[in-house]
């Protein structure tokens, strides 16, 4: 395998988790030898050498050739991964909003430039789910991928259902705890479950769907009315985020919380834990398990990534060449 001389961009919950979970990465000739950060005077488990507060300082060396990109503002990100796939450099990315918006230009812009663009850490934290879905699935049986994609969501529903605690200091938790985003809207009101159900649709059915198409309900406006409901009932309430094919050649796609009961795989999901059920003709129900959210799940998302870059892995597109064909539908009359 090559050496991949590493730039990281952002050293929060997913840089410094990934500066950790690589220095237990023996096989691999892989090194961080420069991270872009907005404040140098924080202080950080890393060598002062390393810092750099100048995005130039990784996008103009002709040593680094893989960049991590792990911030937090989608613009910006946007701006860095296309700079340096540009400028041959291949990019990992865990930036799910700015894939999201950008997806369908920046698979031409690696397609131009040869280079490899990957970026699994960007949905479910430590489920390999974009890969599976780009490698396994077969585009005409696969009818579902659905889910608990976010994890801080999912950590504040397991924290009212189990221990009835209050819906804000559940979230300020999820806060301390590194899950949430900096701005926690984007997952109590929905938002990162579709970034993230956007992506897999790319993956699992060959569709670019824009965010502002599919309807989107969080879990901000759940009332104490609907647990006390859901909990009579002996139910859950979970945030899922669905895409189903239908009426032969259409995809929908909705995030919405849902009553969950004791028999479906969403009800034993629990914590900060993601859960993806995949439906399938022939295959009947596969349901993928694992942490979402986090410092070491996502670095270790992060680190699959540069391990496939040291064997030249890039994703085939496969749906988007091979198949096609399928069109959006927000029409809501759907099975959920
Ligand atoms: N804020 C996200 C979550 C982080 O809670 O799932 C992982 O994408």
């Amino acid at each position: 395998s090559k050496k991949l001389k590493i730039g990281v961009f952002g050293y929060g919950v997913v840089g410094s988790g990934l500066a950790h979970v690589l220095k237990n990465s023996k096989g691999l000739d892989a090194s961080i030898v420069k991270v872009c950060v907005k404040d140098a005077g924080k202080e950080r488990d890393l060598d002062a050498q390393l810092i750099t507060t100048n995005p130039d300082d990784i996008l103009n060396d002709p040593e680094i050739n893989v960049v991590a990109e792990l911030i937090d503002d989608a613009d910006a990100a946007y701006h860095i991964v296309k700079t340096a796939m540009q400028k041959g450099k291949h990019v990992v990315s865990a930036n799910k909003k700015m894939l999201a918006y950008h997806i369908e230009e920046l698979i031409q812009i690696q397609w131009q430039y040869k280079v490899s663009f990957l970026y699994e850490a960007s949905a479910c934290g430590s489920i390999p789910i974009i890969r599976n879905l780009e490698e396994y699935y077969d585009n005409d049986l696969l009818q579902s991928v659905s889910g608990i994609l976010n994890g801080s969501s999912n950590y504040i529903l397991t924290k009212i259902f189990n221990e009835n605690s209050d819906y804000k200091l559940a979230l300020k938790e999820a806060q301390d705890l590194g899950f949430a985003e900096s701005d926690p809207t984007s997952d109590v009101g929905g938002f990162d479950t579709l970034y993230k159900l956007i992506i897999l649709t790319v993956h699992g059915f060959g569709l670019f769907v824009h965010p502002d198409e599919v309807f989107n309900s969080g879990i901000a406006r759940l009332s104490p009315k609907d647990i006390e409901l859901a909990s009579q009932k002996g139910y859950k309430i979970r945030l899922l985020g669905k895409v189903t094919k239908v009426n032969g050649n259409q995809v929908n796609l909705f995030v919405a919380p849902k009553f969950v009961k004791p028999a479906e795989h969403a009800y034993t999901v629990e914590s900060h834990y993601n859960g993806v059920l995949i439906q399938g003709n022939f295959y009947d129900n596969q349901f993928m398990y694992g942490k979402g959210a986090g410092a070491h799940p996502t670095g270790s998302a992060v680190l699959s990534d540069i391990t496939a870059l040291a064997y030249d892995y890039k994703y085939e597109y496969k749906k988007l060449k091979y198949y096609g064909g399928l069109e959006y539908t927000n029409d809501m009359d759907v099975e959920i």
